[in-house]
């Protein structure tokens, strides 16, 4: 690694000038990372925009101790530098990584394990889209909401990229999928990538549409609202119910009556994904290759694209992001794209 001369010394990346609106985000130029023991270094084509890293720029989700500040949470490319300990077979080898931090740039540092390889027939766009969401919705939906074939999920942000993976992969499971989003088009677009129903919160009360819908509510609901939804969701859920709770969209504070909880004999759960462990990680990595990857594979999964920008635009992508019109992913197209 030292001293290789395919490597530059200094890289484009994006630099965040303070907490703040996507104008805060800027091109910029810095050294490339050095892997440590047990990472890689990759020369990223592409890279994914996620809301966590809407919020950690806004300065309301602060990277973990040891990341860097530099945004972005998942890559793809291709593997450049090796640090110790590392299986030389990594070489040279697509992969798709998810990262601490640092994916807005032209090179980044990932976990050997955290590393998978580029599907067959995946573009690197759709490969750099995999990581942040699948990695998410396998933990949070299979692991802690331990939904089975036969079940029923509800899915709130149905059209977000954490939705439209959810939705894919539970349907692959053979479960009943009911979401929510915030228009009649959105809701268009989770029926047509497998959605069973899909109800228009803002013109509909959810629990009201969910009784409805169901004999007796639903097994699992994979929550990023929180706030006025929570009692609502202990509403739609059956006895032996699972909420599992990955944000709070609309707010982390509200007055519940808990005797659902008790009575249905409710779970109450949720997690983060970033401040795991490698090792931790790596596990939910391992199960994706053995049960996701050759969904992908046989083409019954996909990752759905909103829209792709350059990485130079990365403020116009948290801008759109933050419109939250899109439908799926928002990517940087960091081979394209550079920002010279
Ligand atoms: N816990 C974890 O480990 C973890 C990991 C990754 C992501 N997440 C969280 O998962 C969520 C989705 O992430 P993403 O990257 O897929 O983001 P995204 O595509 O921007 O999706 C956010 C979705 O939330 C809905 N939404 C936004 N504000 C809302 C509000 N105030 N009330 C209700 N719904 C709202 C929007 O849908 P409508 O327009 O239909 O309302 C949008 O589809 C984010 O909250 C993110 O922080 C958690």
């Amino acid at each position: 690694m030292a001293g290789d001369a395919r490597i530059p010394e200094n890289m484009a990346f994006i630099e965040s000038a303070g907490a703040g609106g996507p104008e805060v985000l800027r091109p910029g130029r810095m050294a490339v990372p050095r892997p440590g023991p047990g990472e890689v270094l990759i020369e990223v084509a592409a890279a994914g925009v996620n809301r966590p890293d809407v919020l950690q720029r806004s300065g309301n989700y602060p990277p973990p101790p040891g990341a860097s500040d530099v945004l972005g949470l998942e890559v793809a490319g291709t593997v450049v530098g090796l640090g110790d300990g590392v299986d030389g077979a990594l070489a040279g080898q697509k992969v798709c990584a998810l990262v601490h931090s640092g994916g807005y740039a032209e090179y980044c540092v990932a976990a050997s394990p955290l590393c998978l390889p580029v599907p067959e027939g995946f573009s690197m766009i759709e490969a750099a889209a995999l990581p942040e969401t699948f990695f998410t919705v396998w933990t949070n939906v299979f692991e802690r909401g331990r939904l089975v074939a036969g079940e029923t999920i509800l899915i709130h942000g149905g059209s977000s990229g954490i939705g439209t993976t959810a939705i894919q992969l539970a349907k692959a499971r053979g479960t009943t999928v009911i979401v929510t989003a915030g228009s009649a088009e959105k809701c268009r677009a989770c029926e047509d990538l497998g959605a069973d129903h899909a109800i228009d919160y803002k013109t509909e009360d959810f629990a009201a549409r969910v009784k409805e819908l169901t004999e007796g509510g639903v097994d699992l609901v994979l929550c990023m609202v929180g706030g006025s939804y929570i009692q609502r969701n202990f509403q739609v859920l059956k006895v032996e119910g699972r909420l599992v709770q990955i944000a709070f969209l609309g707010g982390a504070k509200a007055e519940v009556d808990f005797t659902p909880l008790m009575i249905k004999r409710l779970t109450f759960t949720g997690s983060t994904l970033r401040p795991r462990t490698v090792a931790q990680k790596a596990a939910i990595a391992k199960a994706l290759r053995a049960e996701v990857w050759p969904l992908f594979e046989e083409g019954t999964v996909r990752p759905v694209i909103s829209q792709v920008l350059p990485l130079a635009e990365a403020a116009r992508a948290h801008a759109l992001m933050e419109e939250s019109r899109h439908i799926g992913k928002i990517m940087l197209d960091v081979e394209g794209g550079g920002t010279g």
